[in-house]
């Protein structure tokens, strides 16, 4: 990471914790968190939809400096779409983050690029910053396809987002078989394709990319956050597993120590 951009840490919960164990682990982790830390880092939470009210109201409540964000959302803003929950939903919230297009959201539930781009599109629309994932499978990366897999995510998912909208986005570059497999890339690796996405951002917004945030995200955990943050493209991460367990995640997140 550079001078220039403030390190962003997330925790991605994925359908982990229910509204009670959520609140006792903000509290936990933000017991273990001095205010130097919020200082150095910027901290996100990413909840199940069932526990952003709770802790929304133990952030505002107890004035804590954590961000709060979403893992999901529907591109339109209301109507007959059972299940879903809008970006005018999450606003209300006070949600600062949503994240879009987790690879688990593509594999599984088969978002497509032009997916993507609407709920980027949706998020800004709100009032909110994505977090944009991105990332190639093993098959890609083993025939060398991921430069060109995760430059055409970028573009796909950024078609119609201006400078003005572009300036708050936050990036999340996260190899697929990296994710929840204990198998991190190199920081070299991440660095490199870290480095790929900015150009692409350079490409569609000049200067602008150089204050674009880009995380890393598969994988992260105390042992190995602070190698990559020591890149100079990586700005930040997204931690699924190791961001359960608040001693753990506060562990990450005070990486400089
Ligand atoms: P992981 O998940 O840290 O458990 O690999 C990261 C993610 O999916 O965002």
């Amino acid at each position: 990471m550079t001078e220039t951009r403030k390190p962003i840490v997330a925790g991605n919960w994925k359908m982990h914790h229910t509204h009670l164990d959520a609140i006792q682990v903000v509290q936990k982790l933000d017991y273990q968190l001095r205010p130097e830390d919020y200082r150095a880092v910027e901290v996100v939470v990413c909840p199940a939809f069932t526990a952003l009210r709770s802790i929304q109201t133990l952030i505002d409540g107890d004035k804590l400096e954590i961000q709060l964000g979403a893992q999901n959302l529907w591109y339109e803003d209301q109507g007959a779409f059972t299940g879903e929950v809008s970006g005018p939903m999450l606003a209300k919230l006070n949600v600062d983050y949503v994240i879009v297009g987790h690879s688990e959201r593509r594999q599984i539930f088969g978002e497509t690029d032009e997916v993507v781009n609407k709920k980027v599109k949706a998020v800004y629309r709100n009032g909110m910053i994505p977090i944009l994932c991105v990332g190639e499978t093993l098959e890609e990366r083993d025939a060398g396809g991921t430069e060109a897999k995760v430059r055409s995510q970028v573009k796909e998912a950024l078609r119609g987002i201006g400078q003005d909208q572009a300036e708050s986005l936050v990036l999340a570059y996260e190899p697929i078989w990296a994710i929840g497999t204990g198998r991190n890339a190199t920081p070299e690796d991440a660095d490199e394709t870290t480095g790929q996405i900015r150009d692409e951002l350079r490409m569609k917004y000049g200067e602008l990319a150089d204050s674009i945030r880009i995380q890393y995200g598969g994988s992260v955990k105390p042992g190995n956050i602070a190698e990559l943050m020591a890149k100079p493209n990586i700005d930040g991460a997204l931690v699924g597993g190791a961001s359960l367990d608040p001693d753990e995640f506060a562990r990450v997140i005070r990486y400089r120590l």
